[in-house]
């Protein structure tokens, strides 16, 4: 849902051979009220020894998806996929060079930062995180401390942007009901020199406020754009938007959902308006 995606998803959520997923810990997910659900298999640990491999991996991705074509990739580093899982302290509970300290913690996402940026250059590579959230049980006891030391080690790095998500996005709020002139990632912003792009939560207004207060550089929308194919075009004329059917969130359905909200003008298929 970012802006500029070759999302190196595939590598955070499978690995082949049906052998247990990979991550910082051998501890089964955390059960919240989000995921009871769901059905997650236990992880295995990675070795100190198997993490240059799984960089390297992440360079090949990075190499693979510019010479498809694609003008550079965003690493995801937050809402608990793997390079998340590393840099928290409440899921990694590691005793080697990749756990314990704050350095150690964030020590593996910056290996992948660095050697994807050595392969494609740096001005090609977004990062995003999610210091705030506890996404499928990835939270931190101390976010400001881990948001800032991540802020200023990209920062160094020269990177094309980084990419956060709002502290307060929750999935059972509206998009839109963050509430205007709020700067909870302040901290970050004054540390990082670059292009600040922040998203979750965020309608019209409180995007053009982020962007006048100079709090971002670019606010980058999810449920609005997914329900409104002309979103630019709505807010350019503060137009009124479609409203997003959660029940079709995660559908395969080939003709409900994703594909059926109307443009302006269009008349709307079942989807009624915000
Ligand atoms: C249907 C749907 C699926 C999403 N899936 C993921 C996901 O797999 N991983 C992820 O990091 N974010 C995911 N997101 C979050 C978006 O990338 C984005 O950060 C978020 O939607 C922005 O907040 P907003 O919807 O309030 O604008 C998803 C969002 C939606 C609406």
């Amino acid at each position: 849902f970012s802006m500029f995606s070759a999302l190196i998803f595939c590598l955070c959520l499978c690995w082949p051979s049906e052998q247990e997923p990979i991550s910082s810990t051998d501890k089964p997910i955390e059960r919240t009220p989000e995921n009871y659900s769901m059905d997650f298999s236990t992880p295995r640990s990675l070795t100190e020894e198997e993490i240059p491999d799984v960089v390297n991996q992440f360079r090949i991705a990075a190499r693979n998806a510019l010479e498809a074509g694609f003008d550079g990739v965003e690493l995801h580093a937050g809402n608990g996929y793997l390079l998340d899982q590393f840099m928290k302290d409440g899921v990694n509970d590691r005793a080697d060079g990749y756990g314990g300290s704050l350095e150690n913690r964030c020590r593996f996402t910056l290996e992948v930062v660095d050697a994807v940026s050595n392969q494609i250059g740096p001005y090609c590579v977004g990062v995003r995180l999610s210091p705030y959230s506890g996404c499928l049980g990835c939270r931190d006891s101390d976010p400001d401390e881990l948001a800032v030391y991540m802020a200023r080690e990209l920062n160094r790095r020269d990177i094309l942007y980084l990419n956060v998500v709002e502290p307060e996005m929750s999935w059972e709020g509206d998009a839109g009901a963050l509430g205007a002139g709020h700067h909870r990632l302040q901290a970050m912003r004054d540390t990082f020199d670059g292009t600040l792009m922040v998203g979750g939560g965020y309608g019209r207004e409180e995007g053009n406020c982020a962007i006048a207060e100079e709090y971002a550089d670019l606010v980058a929308y999810g449920r609005l754009f997914l329900a409104n194919p002309d979103l630019p075009e709505r807010f350019r004329r503060n137009a009124p938007l479609n409203k997003y059917d959660r029940a079709t969130f995660y559908t395969d359905d080939p003709v409900v959902g994703y594909t059926d909200y109307p443009f302006l003008g269009q008349t709307s298929k079942g989807n009624g308006m915000m």
